[in-house]
């Protein structure tokens, strides 16, 4: 792990010299929904592999690959393809995405996500913003020797995901038709879903979805002051609602249907930004 801001900036100084400039909107795109990477006009593709100091993406429906381009008349940097625990790093690690944006210049991100639906009145295909999160797990990515050029040691995270963000979001979806779910997301390590006696538990916790990831990234942005908008995609109801298995193809499938909104909202979402 490393302890020193010049590790992030090697990271953004490859991804400039390859841009040829500072991207101003940073976007996480995930499970099943990396299509929205189409979207993104003069392309400039990077894989993570040759970014300096970046990790390596292991999951097969996630591409590792970095997008910079034009988006809604803004340049934006996409990631398609992130990063989880589950697949073996560190906490710490996961902070890595947003420091290099935050090294880059970037002030505002979306993070993206395909989440289960805890609150029963949820459909598969509904698009939920982010109120705030639940992480019983116990351990912020943050912890660590402190890097202060991100932020100070103690910071709040009672406007993680920002009221300005999700007040712009939800005129956005007004303007378009698209109607949206609000609501608490809870962090759940992965990568097997959850059983439904926690299902239960989590719903009488607050929360309204559940998903493995996006939580590491808000709390590496809200160390950082980055503005943050999370959206979850909700791609089947949580273990226990329905009597059925949870399936990644279903996943996978909801996400396919989903796309075409989904892209409208960003990118009318980032013009606006
Ligand atoms: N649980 C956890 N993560 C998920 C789910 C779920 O039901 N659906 C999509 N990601």
């Amino acid at each position: 792990m490393n302890n020193e801001y010049k590790h992030y900036q090697t990271s953004a100084d490859y991804i400039r010299n390859k841009a040829g400039y500072q991207p101003e909107v940073a976007l996480i795109l995930g499970s099943a929904l990396g299509g929205l990477a189409e979207e993104i006009q003069n392309p400039i593709v990077i894989d993570y592999a040759n970014i300096p100091n970046f990790l390596l993406s292991t999951v097969e429906s996630h591409a590792g690959k970095l997008i910079v381009g034009d988006l809604g008349g803004k340049k934006v940097m996409c990631m398609s393809g992130r990063f989880h625990y589950y697949e073996g790093y560190a906490f710490e690690e996961l902070t890595t995405p947003i420091r290099v944006f935050h090294a880059l210049g970037v002030k505002q991100t979306i993070l993206t996500n395909a989440a289960g639906a805890v609150n029963p009145a949820y459909q598969p295909g509904d698009i939920m913003v982010i109120r705030d999160h639940i992480n019983l797990l116990g351990a912020s990515p943050t912890r660590g020797v402190n890097i202060h050029e991100f932020g100070p040691r103690f910071f709040d995270v009672s406007n993680m995901y920002t009221k300005r963000l999700r007040k712009l979001v939800n005129e956005v979806a007004v303007e378009q038709g698209i109607t949206l779910q609000e609501g608490v997301y809870y962090y759940t390590p992965g990568p097997h879903f959850e059983t439904p006696a926690e299902i239960q538990a989590i719903h009488r916790l607050g929360a309204d979805a559940v998903g493995m990831s996006t939580v590491t990234e808000a709390l590496t942005a809200a160390h950082c002051q980055m503005e943050l908008l999370g959206l979850s995609l909700i791609s089947n109801m949580a273990a226990g609602i329905l009597d059925q298995p949870i399936t990644i193809e279903e996943v996978r499938e909801i996400g396919e249907r989903t796309v075409e909104t989904f892209k409208v909202l960003l990118k009318e979402t980032v013009k606006k930004m």
